[in-house]
């Protein structure tokens, strides 16, 4: 896996490359036609990946946007999820294929699974809906969300085949050094769930303040290259063109080794912000 200003990439199960923009946007809460209004902007101010979700309910407003955007559609890459009571093979596919009609496209350049549910330990046979969709033409490139070392070793044990992707709570509260180091040792691109800490505490926090003052940028840019500088795709949600500009400008903001490692220093082993483990935490 390699990372620059503009692309993260990284190789799927037959070594093609996938190019993902280093910024995409999150679009939780974010529905009906206010919500449409809000991402439609946000993909005309630059970001070029999309974050859904079959449980958000508005992969129709990400579709309409899509439609509404003044950018091709090939230089968009939409993402959804599969929702933890859909992890039966049958009921992931007819899943999928109902995102894909929520949304109106043809095809979905990424599909997730959203929890591992590992109680419920169905999350293998989820994983071979999302390949076989993969290789019906349904989907690009597949990938999972808030799957643990231990998830991630079963899929490859049990079905030869890993993610291109793997979307975890990651913030300067709960920096995931230890799942980072996991990917990039196996090829993993890690996207980053709230990663401004949902807007709370982290933006204020002095040691962000005081890098964002003696940068001139606002809060949000600094979290956000923070999160480059450690090789993951922040998919920052914000709701004003002003927000969606300074969080994009993250890309132009590269941090010296000590401003990474100030903010770094901010994590603590409880760091998670409603306290879902993935190993406990289940979500349908
Ligand atoms: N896979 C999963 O299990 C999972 C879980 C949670 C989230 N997600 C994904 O991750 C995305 C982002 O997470 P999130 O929405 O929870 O949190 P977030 O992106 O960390 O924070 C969003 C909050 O921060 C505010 N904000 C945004 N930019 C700001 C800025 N520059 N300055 C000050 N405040 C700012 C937003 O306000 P306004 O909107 O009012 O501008 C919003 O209240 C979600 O939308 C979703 O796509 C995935």
């Amino acid at each position: 896996m390699t990372t620059n200003r503009t692309t993260v990439r990284v190789q799927d199960a037959d070594g093609v490359d996938l190019a993902l923009p280093p910024i995409g946007f999150g679009t939780y809460q974010l529905n009906g036609r206010a919500g449409a209004q809000t991402i439609t902007e946000a993909i005309d101010t630059g970001y070029r990946l999309i974050d859904t979700a079959f449980n958000y309910e508005n992969e129709g407003a990400v579709g309409r946007s899509v439609a509404r955007a003044a950018v091709p559609r090939d230089q968009l890459l939409i993402s959804s999820k599969l929702p933890g009571r859909h992890h039966a093979y049958d009921q992931a596919r007819s899943t999928i294929e109902e995102s894909l009609y929520r949304t109106g496209l043809d095809r979905l350049d990424m599909y997730l699974i959203h929890w591992p549910n590992p109680k419920q330990d169905r999350y293998v046979e989820a994983w071979r809906a999302l390949i076989d969709a993969r290789d019906a033409g349904l989907i690009r490139w597949i990938g999972v969300s808030n799957f643990l070392p231990e998830h991630l070793d079963r899929l490859a044990a049990e079905t030869g085949e890993l993610p291109v992707v793997n979307q975890i709570e990651m913030h300067p509260h709960f920096p995931q050094l230890d799942a980072l180091a996991y990917h990039r040792a196996h090829g993993i691109a890690t996207e980053a769930w709230s990663p401004l800490g949902r807007g709370h505490g982290i933006l204020d926090d002095p040691a962000v303040v005081e890098i964002a003052r003696t940068r001139g940028v606002g809060p949000g840019s600094v979290v956000l290259a923070w999160h480059r500088a450690l090789g993951a795709i922040p998919l920052p949600k914000a709701s004003s063109h002003k927000r969606q500009l300074e969080n994009l400008a993250a890309v132009e903001l590269d941090l010296d080794a000590a401003e990474v490692d100030a903010i770094t220093a901010l994590g603590r082993p409880d760091g998670r912000l409603a306290g879902q483990d993935p190993a406990t935490y289940e979500e349908f």
